[in-house]
């Protein structure tokens, strides 16, 4: 997507559609009092009748009729009196959605600079809603009608330069996002691990500034990754440990090298702890956080953030079968820490814990992990927060300060070495799942931090945030994948890039 930053007076700006914000009651900002008056009193006219509304993502359009430069002026209802990023994305979402519908292709946004978020802050926002709104997952359709992306936006306002970089790099970093979404939403038989691992390699030689490398599973157990070896042996789809490592030229911090770790179960049934039918098939999306991490590659890459980043995606099916681990199997993990499997499905912490030792072995000085890891994170969160673990302080405040500017959001839960107790197995060193059906976001973290090596460790865990099962009201409009972690991880290293 083209953007232009323009501080000219609105009348004058060229689009199909020039959207303005409206908070709830209705009153119109000073921008659009502008181009009231231009438009003889028309959009006071709308307010009066009652239909020119703020509710969230209401959208009212009026035709201009040549009396502005854009054919088109619509009211974006940002639901409130106050006015947030989160509410901009959400009116950003629904106007360019419905822009798109109608066949536009070039938006304008006037920008309040009256408003208490910054104009910077506000563009970042509406670029979000504008790339992320739109989107439609549909490829599989034999007639695609996913409606065509908006080509261009223009936003109307002061302070043009510093505008026009953050809005460039929201949408770089959303587009990234997007992408990550169309790995999570194909289905299992096209998304294999060694598709995944093509992705990956495709992205390193597009981008000529990562470097890919891959291990099959002969590779895989000659290192000795038993854990990561035991889930994928019951599938006849091989595994791969992919890995991106990103190296800058002049990093901020030379000392600081982070791991991300990302879960990529390109089908999760459970294997022989087989799980139920219903809604089985969204277990397609337990690969987010590998997509998610591979993704913020790409986004990093392409904004050349000086950070240096190591991204390690276990990529395996977990599926029942001849081969496949049976409960109760012991395997000795890359750690040489030795695991009794007392439940197949709890099959993210065993892949986990092999690429989280691998990651620090391979010089990691921070960890971070993102994994849909557990059904009870969807309980207790639902689908608008990710569940935030960490074993240092400093470390896990980075990433919550990160989540909450990106829009990916976060909330910090506890570990403690009490809950340690429940992993603890009486055949071997540990056990991947306890029958009391307590805590078991907390048990899962409290697994993988056996696994994080010394130094800072954190985790997140989106099971609830990663895929949707319905719309949310915001700018996820649709079920599927939301990208999530992709502008995180991105706002992330560009805060580590600052020395
Ligand atoms: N991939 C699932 C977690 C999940 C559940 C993701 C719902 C997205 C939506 C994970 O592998 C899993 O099966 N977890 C089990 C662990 C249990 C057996 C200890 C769970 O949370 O039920
Ligand atoms: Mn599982
Ligand atoms: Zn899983």
């Amino acid at each position: 997507m083209e953007i232009d930053v323009v501080e000219a007076p609105p009348g004058g700006v060229e689009a199909d559609v020039l959207v303005f914000p409206v908070p709830e009651p209705a009153a119109l900002p000073a921008g659009a009092q502008q181009l009231d008056r231009l438009l003889e009193g028309g959009l006071t006219r709308l307010v009066e009748d009652g239909e020119l509304r703020g509710e969230t993502g209401r959208v009212t359009l009026l035709h201009t009729d040549g009396r502005l430069a854009a054919r088109r002026v619509a009211a974006a209802g940002v639901g409130g009196d106050t006015v947030d990023a989160d509410r901009l994305r959400t009116a950003a979402a629904a106007a360019a959605t419905r822009a798109a519908d109608i066949g536009a292709r070039a938006v304008a946004w006037l920008v309040d600079p009256e408003s208490a978020l910054p104009s910077a802050e506000q563009a970042r926002a509406v670029v979000d809603g504008v790339v992320l709104g739109p989107y439609e997952a549909g490829r599989w359709k034999t007639e695609d009608e996913r409606r065509p992306p908006i080509e261009r936006l223009v936003l109307c306002g002061p302070g043009a330069a510093a505008v026009a970089e953050e809005a460039r790099r929201a949408a770089a970093v959303a587009s990234w996002a997007n992408r990550c979404r169309d790995l999570v939403n194909a289905p299992g038989n096209e998304m294999t691990p060694e598709r995944l691992a093509a992705w990956a390699e495709e992205l390193a030689a597009e981008s000529g500034a990562l470097r890919f490398e891959a291990l099959g599973p002969e590779e895989i157990r000659a290192a000795g990754m038993g854990a990561l070896e035991a889930v994928a042996r019951g599938s006849h789809n091989a595994p791969r440990l992919i890995t991106l490592a990103y190296e800058p030229d002049s990093p901020a911090r030379p000392e600081l090298r982070v791991g991300l770790v990302g879960k990529a179960i390109t089908f999760d049934s459970g294997g022989l702890s087989l799980k139920p039918s219903l809604r089985m098939e969204e277990m397609k999306s337990d690969m987010g956080g590998g997509a998610a991490v591979l993704a913020a590659m790409g986004a990093v890459a392409e904004l050349e953030l000086p950070v240096r980043l190591l991204a390690v995606v276990p990529a395996c099916e977990n599926m029942p079968g001849g081969h496949a681990t049976r409960p109760g199997d012991i395997v000795t993990a890359l750690s040489g820490k030795t695991i009794e499997i007392a439940n197949t499905d709890a099959e993210g912490r065993l892949i986990l814990a092999d690429a989280l030792w691998f990651a620090r072995e391979s010089g990691a000085t921070h960890l971070l992990d993102l994994a849909t890891l557990t059904g009870g994170i969807v309980i207790a969160m639902g689908d608008l927060y990710a569940g935030l673990f960490g074993n240092d302080d400093a470390w896990t405040a980075e990433i919550e300060a990160a989540a909450s500017a990106s829009g990916d959001r976060a909330w910090r839960l506890p570990l403690h070495e009490r809950y340690g107790r429940y992993n603890d197995s009486y055949f071997a060193d540990l056990k991947n799942s306890s029958d009391y059906k307590q805590a078991s976001p907390i048990l899962a973290a409290a697994f993988l931090a056996e696994f994080a090596g010394e130094g800072p460790w954190a985790h997140l865990d989106i099971a609830g945030t990663a895929y949707l099962e319905r719309g949310r009201g915001d700018y996820y409009t649709d079920l599927g994948a939301t990208g999530y972690g992709v502008r995180l991880l991105a706002e992330l290293a560009r805060r580590l890039a600052t020395p």
